[in-house]
């Protein structure tokens, strides 16, 4: 790998100002982190889309702390460079800031995350800054933001709007204000994560939201083209690896079957 030097928040704020692109992937368990580390990837992201592509869920509303703490330790064991980044799951930050604390602190303390992440603006930013204030560093979340699906009502682009995209310019420069690291700017217009990526300090990823955001973030079974449940304008389909699984699936039953697998040299004297 080129660059082996460790990733910290610091590391991504000096890459947005050299002009440097941020990737990011996520991973939920110590084969793919330790994969995508291995690769160079700079941000490992946890994410609650954990409950979705692995937990066959609809939404990402059912995940846990206790799910996602243990996805969360179980990808740091793969890490040696990207900065690992723990999805905060619904209702483990909004309730109080005492709670967000208390659950952030875990992500750090018990399972390896070196930052969290949160979704929202305005009404989480009295706790974005007590979590920034006690050494926590925050990754925001604007634009479509899957924990408030049911708000939304679809999963449609958002900030096509004046009036959203005016909350949306604002609650970025709040978070940026209240600490935060970097903002995960999701299916909002190119133009609007364009111009707000101008106008941060702080790098922008994006995913759905063009090309101009300071990095871009994927699912990393959706780029794998492993979740095919869903199919996605914005996402890149790097292999076709469901098909490939399926596949060797096939060729394994009918071996079993006819009886060729296991062989002579499959078995042992
Ligand atoms: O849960 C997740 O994987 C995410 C990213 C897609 C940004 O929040």
């Amino acid at each position: 790998m080129a660059n082996a030097k460790k990733v910290m928040t610091l590391t991504l704020q000096e890459m947005k100002q050299r002009g440097e692109k941020i990737a990011v992937l996520t991973a939920y368990d110590a084969l793919f982190a330790r994969l995508e580390d291995q690769a160079g990837i700079d941000v490992i992201l946890v994410g609650d889309s954990a409950a979705m592509v692995l937990g066959g869920e609809t939404t990402t509303l059912p995940a846990t702390m206790e799910q996602m703490l243990y996805h969360v330790r179980s990808a740091s064991q793969g890490i040696t460079r990207a900065l690992l980044v723990a999805d905060m799951p619904f209702l483990s930050f909004q309730i109080s800031t005492a709670e967000a604390l208390r659950n952030a602190g875990r992500f750090l303390a018990e399972a390896g995350a070196e930052a969290v992440k949160l979704e929202g603006g305005k009404p989480i930013l009295d706790t974005v800054k007590r979590l920034v204030e006690i050494g926590i560093p925050v990754m925001g979340h604007l634009g479509l933001t899957p924990q408030s699906i049911h708000q939304f009502g679809s999963w449609d682009v958002r900030a096509r709007g004046s009036d959203e995209a005016e909350r949306l310019r604002e609650d970025a420069l709040d978070l940026q204000d209240a600490g935060a690291f970097s903002i995960v700017l999701e299916k909002i217009p190119a133009d609007l994560a364009a111009e707000v990526s101008q106008t941060l300090r702080i790098p922008t990823i994006g995913i759905g939201s063009g090309p101009d955001c300071d990095g871009q973030v994927l699912v990393n079974y959706d780029m794998l083209g492993l979740y095919d449940q869903l199919s996605l304008k914005f996402v890149r389909k790097y292999r076709e690896l469901a098909r490939e699984v399926e596949n060797a699936a096939r060729e394994y039953i009918r071996d079993v079957k006819n009886g060729s697998f296991p062989s002579k040299k499959e078995s042992y004297e």
